[in-house]
C-alpha cells in the first residue's frame, strides 16, 4: 500500500445540510490519520469529467462544519455515462466516463469519495466497473437511499419542516382553517411522516399510500364536530389520490431523472373546500428544506460517515458505500444500492405510531393494519 494515498472527493445531486461536514471529516481524517492528500472536484461528476478541482487542506475545511450547501458545488445533471451537451439549442447525451477515468488517473488518485444520493451512487457503480476505486457516502433530505437506515440531511430537513408546521399550526387554530403543508421527498414519504409526527399533524399523506378524498374530509369534519375546528395536513410532494397520478411541476430536460414534483396540495385544497366548505390554505416548503445549518444529529452522522469513508479507503475496501445500521456505521456494496429506493413500508414503526396517535393516513387505518389490504410499492 502506498504510504501516502491521494484521494478525490465530490458532492453530487441535490444539496442538503451536512455536505460540508462530510467534506471536512474526509479532509481532516485523511490528513490527521493517514497523511493523505485530498483534492475536491467541483460540481459533482462534472468536475471530474471537465478536470475542475481544487486541493483541499485542513485550512480549507476549517469553519465549514455548520455551513449549508457544499463548498465544492454540486450538479444533478452530470451523469458521466449520459452527459448532457447543448448542441443547436438541444441537448444531446454523450458517454464521457472514459474522460473521467483519464482525469482521475492523470491526477494520480487512488480513490474517489463520492457523496451523493441514488443518482450519484448509480453513476459510481458504473465508474467502479470502469476501474475507478470509489467509496460512497449517502446523502439526501429524502432519506430514500437503499442500504442505510438514515442519510445525513434528513434530520435537518425534518427539523426545518417541523418548525414550519408548528408555525402554521398556530395560525390554523386562530383562523379555524384547514392548512396543508407540502414537503419534498420525491417518491418516498419519510419527510412527511417524520415531520408530521414531530409536529403533531392530523393527516399525513405519503406517496406510498394513495389517499381517498372522502376519508380525509370525514376526518376533518369529525374534528370540527368534536370542537377542534382546524386541521393540519402534511403531504409529501409525491402523494397521489387512489387511482390518480402524482403532480409533476416541471420537466428538466438535461437531468437523468427529469421529473420534478410539486403542487399536489393545491389540487387537494380545492377538493377539500368543495366537499367540506372549509377554508383551506396551502404552504409548499420546497427548497427551504434543503437549506440552513445541519442539526447536531446530522453534523455527527456526516462526520462519522466522512471519517469512515477514509478508513475504508485506507483499508482498500473500494466499491462500498458507508451506511448507518442501527447505531453503528457499516458499509454496503455500491452496486447493491444503485437503482433501488427505500420507501416507507407498510409495517413501518413510525407509521404505526402515527396510527396509534389518531392520525389519518388518507385511507381507513384498518387497510394499513391488515396485511392483505394494501400493497405499498
Ligand atoms: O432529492 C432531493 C430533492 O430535494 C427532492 O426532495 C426533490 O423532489 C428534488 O430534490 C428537487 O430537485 P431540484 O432541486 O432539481 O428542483
Amino acid at each position: 500500500m502506498s504510504e501516502k494515498m491521494k484521494i478525490g472527493v465530490l458532492t453530487g445531486g441535490g444539496d442538503c445540510p451536512g455536505l460540508n461536514a462530510v467534506i471536512r471529516a474526509v479532509v481532516k481524517t485523511a490528513i490527521n490519520d493517514y497523511g493523505m492528500e485530498v483534492v475536491g472536484f467541483l460540481d459533482g461528476y462534472e468536475g471530474l469529467i471537465e478536470n475542475r478541482y481544487r486541493k483541499l487542506t485542513s485550512n480549507d475545511v476549517s469553519g465549514i462544519l455548520t455551513l449549508g450547501g457544499t463548498i465544492l458545488g454540486t450538479s444533478n445533471r452530470a451523469d458521466p455515462f449520459h452527459f448532457p451537451v447543448l448542441q443547436d439549442d438541444e441537448y444531446i447525451y454523450i458517454d464521457r466516463s472514459s474522460q473521467a477515468v483519464q482525469n482521475f488517473e492523470r491526477l494520480g488518485l487512488d480513490v474517489l469519495i463520492a457523496i451523493g444520493g441514488d443518482g450519484t451512487m448509480a453513476a459510481s457503480a458504473g465508474m467502479t466497473k470502469k476501474g475507478i476505486q470509489i467509496i460512497g457516502v449517502p446523502k439526501t433530505i429524502d432519506n430514500d437511499l437503499y442500504g442505510t437506515d438514515q442519510t445525513f440531511g434528513f434530520d435537518s430537513a425534518v427539523t426545518t419542516a417541523t418548525e414550519a408546521i408548528d408555525k402554521v399550526h398556530s395560525t390554523a387554530q386562530a383562523h379555524h382553517r384547514v392548512m396543508i403543508v407540502e414537503v419534498m421527498g420525491r417518491y418516498a414519504g419519510w419527510l412527511a411522516l417524520a415531520s408530521g409526527v414531530a409536529s403533531g399533524g392530523d393527516i399525513f399523506l405519503i406517496p406510498e399510500i394513495p389517499y381517498e378524498i372522502d376519508v380525509i374530509c370525514d376526518k376533518i369534519k369529525t374534528r370540527n364536530r368534536d370542537g377542534r375546528n382546524f386541521s393540519i395536513i402534511v403531504i409529501g410532494e409525491g402523494a397521489k389520490p387512489e387511482g390518480g397520478e402524482m403532480v409533476v411541476k416541471r420537466l428538466i430536460a438535461n437531468s437523468p431523472d427529469k421529473i420534478r414534483l410539486g403542487g399536489i396540495s393545491n389540487q387537494l385544497a380545492a377538493q377539500i373546500e368543495g366537499i367540506t366548505t372549509l377554508e383551506t390554505r396551502v404552504t409548499i416548503l420546497g427548497h427551504l428544506l434543503r437549506g440552513g445549518t445541519p442539526t447536531a444529529f446530522d453534523r455527527i452522522l456526516a462526520s462519522r460517515f466522512g471519517s469512515e469513508a477514509v478508513h475504508l479507503a485506507y483499508q482498500r475496501k473500494f466499491g462500498n458505500m458507508v451506511a448507518l445500521q442501527g447505531n453503528a456505521i457499516s458499509s454496503i456494496p455500491i452496486e447493491q444500492v444503485a437503482g433501488r429506493l427505500r420507501k416507507v413500508e407498510k409495517q413501518n414503526p413510525l407509521l404505526l405510531t402515527a396510527i396509534s396517535l389518531g392520525t389519518c393516513l388518507g385511507i381507513e387505518n384498518s387497510k394499513i393494519l391488515s396485511p392483505s389490504e394494501v400493497t405499498i410499492p
